[in-house]
């Protein structure tokens, strides 16, 4: 079955944890791409569920709670609330963005749980695992970190390396250490429900090398991305493992078993059972049946995933989908994408290295189609790409502002100024103006078929060259000079701009949303269909077009500029502190004579950029201290302020000025200086010790 013959599909999106806000990698990874298939196949007329949601269990979350002495629930809370107003501001589609805190996701994964076990599917095993005394925890997945016995990453997991991909598991690990208290763990023994994944190495091969099912032809392996079956080989080729899919911790899914008390779920078997609890809370909402989205023939599953989810997506959550039976569906594929560096750092939350998806949507209102385009215009599909502020820059000015937004507003303008905001008669065309039209009739099949490829970069392109064919065509025709003698040929060169400018409406709606509405809104046109894409009637004549709007604005250096140094700053502050100096005596300490002073007068130092003159009442005297913060403070604003001064250090000229004393700041780590100021007023001359 082709594309375009399958008339349902299940979308799901990797359910973020919800520890933490949304970077541009998440986006690029998973999230666009999706939003970007799921909105093509609803203007196709397909049955589409598009789903996503918090994944809210997992040393993840119990961490990240546990370091900000929190509960886990106030976490989740806190981000499932942010991630789900990011997404929808951001455009992204979902029809539901589930949770997997929800009453309907512990039964549904439970029932897997049982459903599987009753069937035999697991085996019950007692075995030694790494255990951390003093938090009373046994330690799996990422409570645990040591260095990769194959890459020798320094700060491995317990269930993979993220550095070289490599699955793992915690008594692989070298030099072992709790991630909860830094101790070194002791073996303990404890009993897990594992799935011998081994035992479905043969047809998981087939299913993957093959595209066979049973025997039957499932999907076409050809149409999956090499870097996903090339990993999904490796994984096969070394031979499957049994896997626990059990935890012993007191968050997440409990084990429904009597004889498993203090056990949960695994968080990767119930996270992506998901999407089908997901599924069955969005079909109750509307009216549908779930089923039909997870256990009819009629209909695709695709998972949009990072490259570090393939596995799970690919080997484990098939068996157990295939354990359970009742004819659920396996993935027709699985396009995930690879990663996406940062100004030539990989992404990274705990250093903040990272361009957070809720704050450019705060810093730049009503952009998001901006970095829709830039993400996808550099999509890590088939290799790593990178994402620099110059590159947003560049392709916003040179591409969005001076190619897209360019040709609408010239045909926009010259549509009113000639024609009094009217769609003008076509009257015959030319040769030049037929291959025009067979260009844009070839457009938006190419953009069709790339997309069904999942190559949304050379789809994205490709839409571009409608708005490149328009500036050409309106470059060569030159309709400005034409019009005092020729007003008839400019009624056909303008009809054939404004068509193009409304196939532009249609074939970058899956792409930019918000400018593909802008620019049906100026056309008057509604509802339009990816069908009517490719014609040169979209318009009819005497249509009235609607108000010009300006689609994009230059981006300007000092605007980029400040993200740069935004980053460059979030970098410097995950720094860590400067190391302890020598241990001094007591008798050293007291030697320094530290009081609370007020700044009485402030001036510059004439000829220099650092440094200030202060008049300092200190209680015992009023005296001059010269002091280089002239760079982060104005002489006025620190008149009156109460400080610490260290009086008794010797005096010394500085620009010809005596200097007695110093005045005590806080340096940061990107160098700038912060006064330490008494909690309350306080008498001048008042000891610090
Ligand atoms: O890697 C992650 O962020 C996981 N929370 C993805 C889960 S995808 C699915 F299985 F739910
Ligand atoms: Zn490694």
């Amino acid at each position: 079955m082709n594309s375009t013959q399958t008339q349902r599909y299940t979308i799901t999106a990797a359910l973020p944890y919800a520890n933490g806000p949304l970077h541009i990698g998440h986006i690029a990874g998973a999230y666009l791409p999706a939003d970007t298939f799921a909105r093509f196949l609803r203007m196709l007329g397909k049955d589409v569920a598009f789903v996503c949601g918090s994944d809210e269990h997992g040393a993840a979350i119990t961490i990240k709670a546990r370091k900000e002495g929190v509960s886990p629930k106030r976490v989740i809370d806190k981000f499932h609330a942010l991630n789900k107003a990011t997404f929808k501001d951001f455009g992204i589609s979902f029809d539901i963005y589930h949770r997997t805190s929800e009453p309907i996701h512990h039964k549904t994964s439970q029932d897997f749980f049982t459903v599987l076990n009753d069937k035999g599917y697991f085996e019950i095993n007692e075995s030694e695992q790494y255990y951390d005394e003093e938090a009373s925890q046994f330690l799996a997945d990422r409570y645990i970190v040591g260095t990769c016995p194959k890459c020798g990453h320094d700060s491995a997991y317990g269930d993979q390396c993220e550095n070289c991909g490599s699955s793992l598991s915690p008594t692989d690990l070298i030099e072992p250490k709790s991630t909860l208290t830094g101790s070194i763990p002791v073996l303990k023994k404890t009993k897990h429900w594992y799935l011998p994944m081994q035992k479905h190495e043969a047809w998981i091969k087939d299913w993957i090398v093959n595209g066979l099912l049973d025997g039957k032809k499932h999907h076409n392996p050809e149409e999956w991305k090499n870097h996903v079956l090339g990993q999904c080989r490796s994984w096969i080729e070394g031979g499957l493992q049994p896997r626990a899919m059990t935890r012993d911790l007191d968050w997440g899914v409990k084990v429904p078993l009597e004889d498993a008390e203090g056990k949960v779920l695994y968080v990767w078997l119930d996270a992506p059972i998901g999407y089908i609890s997901a599924t069955k809370a969005w079909a109750e909402k509307n009216n549908k049946n779930w089923k039909d989205y997870w256990q009819n023939d009629d209909t695709k599953l695709i998972h949009f995933i990072g490259k570090d989810n393939i596995v799970f997506h690919c080997i484990i959550f098939p068996i157990i989908l295939k354990s359970y039976g009742h004819d659920f569906l396996l993935p027709d594929n699985v396009p995930a994408n690879e990663f996406l560096n940062l100004e030539g750092n990989k992404l990274s939350t705990s250093r903040n290295w990272a361009v957070w998806l809720h704050e450019y949507l705060k810093e730049f209102p009503g952009k998001q189609d901006v970095l829709r385009y830039v993400l996808t215009t550099i999509s890590p599909e088939n290799k790593d790409s990178e994402f620099t502020w110059k590159d947003f820059q560049a392709k916003n000015n040179n591409e969005l502002v001076a190619i897209l937004g360019n040709f609408v507003n010239r045909t926009m303008v010259l549509s009113h100024k000639y024609f009094n905001g009217e769609v003008p008669v076509r009257g015959e065309m030319v040769k030049y103006d037929e291959e025009v039209a067979a260009q844009v009739a070839e457009i938006p099949q190419k953009v069709e078929s790339l997309i069904m490829q999942y190559k949304f970069r050379e789809a994205l392109a490709e839409a571009m060259k409608l708005a490149r064919l328009g500036n050409k065509y309106l470059a060569d025709t030159e309709p400005w000079k034409l019009f005092p003698q020729d007003p008839e040929i400019v009624k056909t060169i303008l009809n054939i701009c404004l068509q193009i400018t409304a196939n532009l409406g249609i074939v970058l709606q899956p792409f930019l949303p918000r400018t593909a509405e802008k620019i049906q809104f100026m056309l008057g046109l509604r509802d339009s269909k990816w069908d009517q894409a490719g014609k040169m009637d979209i318009l009819y004549p005497y249509d009235k077009l609607g108000r010009t709007e300006l689609l994009f604005k230059k981006v300007e250096d000092d605007v980029v500029e400040q993200q740069v140094k935004k980053l460059e700053k979030a970098k410097l502050s995950s720094l860590p502190a400067e190391p302890e100096k020598d241990t001094i005596d007591f008798e050293d300490f007291i030697k320094i004579d530290m009081r609370i002073g007020t700044i009485l007068h402030a001036e510059k130092v004439p000829k220099t950029k650092k440094l200030l003159k202060l008049k300092i009442d200190t209680g015992i005297d009023t005296r001059t201290i010269v002091s280089g913060i002239a760079e982060y403070f104005s002489p006025d604003e620190i008149l009156g302020m109460q400080v610490c001064v260290l009086v008794n250090l010797k005096p010394r000229k500085i620009k010809g000025i005596e200097s007695q004393g110093m005045i005590l700041m806080a340096e940061d780590r990107d160098g700038s200086l912060s006064f330490i100021k008494p909690g309350k007023k306080i008498n001048n001359g008042s000891s610090i010790r």
